[in-house]
């Protein structure tokens, strides 16, 4: 992350006035849109986490689709054709405003806020400098209603999985490995 803000500190210096350095543009193309989503993630995908956030609060439903879920399953590097949806949802408060958990321990779904995914595919990764690149990884974020989420920056998305290469930059193949395995 250091690394990250120096190189956009220098960048400052670098360019006139307020013209755009010439990597972002590149940095925001993401080449996960609305024609490639999987609007059918809930049936063909497998939902292999949960994720718990009692205190902003959210409750996290992370998807995987085969490709993913084979490789994780062979301890193998995730591989181009992997996508992964993770779903956010205000969970249901009760009449204190505290988060209901559910039987499973989880904090139970009520709104889903927004959904963030990340894919690959060959190439994905060629036109996003190395200082952000996570091999052929792209990130995109989108609305309920599947519309472009446009606060989203995908360079904060690089930036922050940047530092997991060796887990294939997912923050959870722990927990998709386990998923892959009991689901054999
Ligand atoms: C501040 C760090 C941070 C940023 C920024 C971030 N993520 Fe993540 N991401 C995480 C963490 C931590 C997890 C693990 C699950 C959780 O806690 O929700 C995760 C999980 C994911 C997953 C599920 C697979 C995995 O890696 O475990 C997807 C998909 C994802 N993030 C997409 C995105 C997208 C898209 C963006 C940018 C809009 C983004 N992330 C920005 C930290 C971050």
């Amino acid at each position: 992350m250091d690394n990250v803000a120096a190189y956009f500190a220098s960048l400052q210096g670098a360019t006139a006035g307020t013209a755009m350095s010439e990597f972002l543009p590149n940095l925001k193309k993401t080449n996960i849109t609305n024609a490639n989503f999987p609007a059918d993630y809930k049936t063909k995908y497998t939902m292999y986490a949960v994720v718990n956030y009692p205190e902003r609060p959210q409750v996290r439903h992370l998807y995987a689709n085969d490709v993913a879920l084979k490789a994780a399953r062979e301890g193998k590097p995730i591989p181009n054709g992997a996508f992964l949806v993770l779903e956010v949802y205000t969970p249901k408060l009760d009449d204190k405003k505290v988060p209901v958990k559910g039987a499973d321990g989880n904090l139970v779904p009520d709104t889903l806020a927004f959904i963030t995914t990340m894919a690959r595919e060959a190439g994905w990764g060629k036109d996003i400098p190395e200082i952000l690149r996570n091999d052929d990884w792209n990130y995109a974020a989108f609305n309920a209603d599947l519309s472009v989420r446009a606060a989203a920056n995908q360079a904060e998305c690089l930036a922050c999985h940047k530092p997991l290469p060796a887990d294939s930059y997912l923050f959870t193949l722990k927990e998709l490995k386990e998923a892959a395995l009991k689901k054999k």
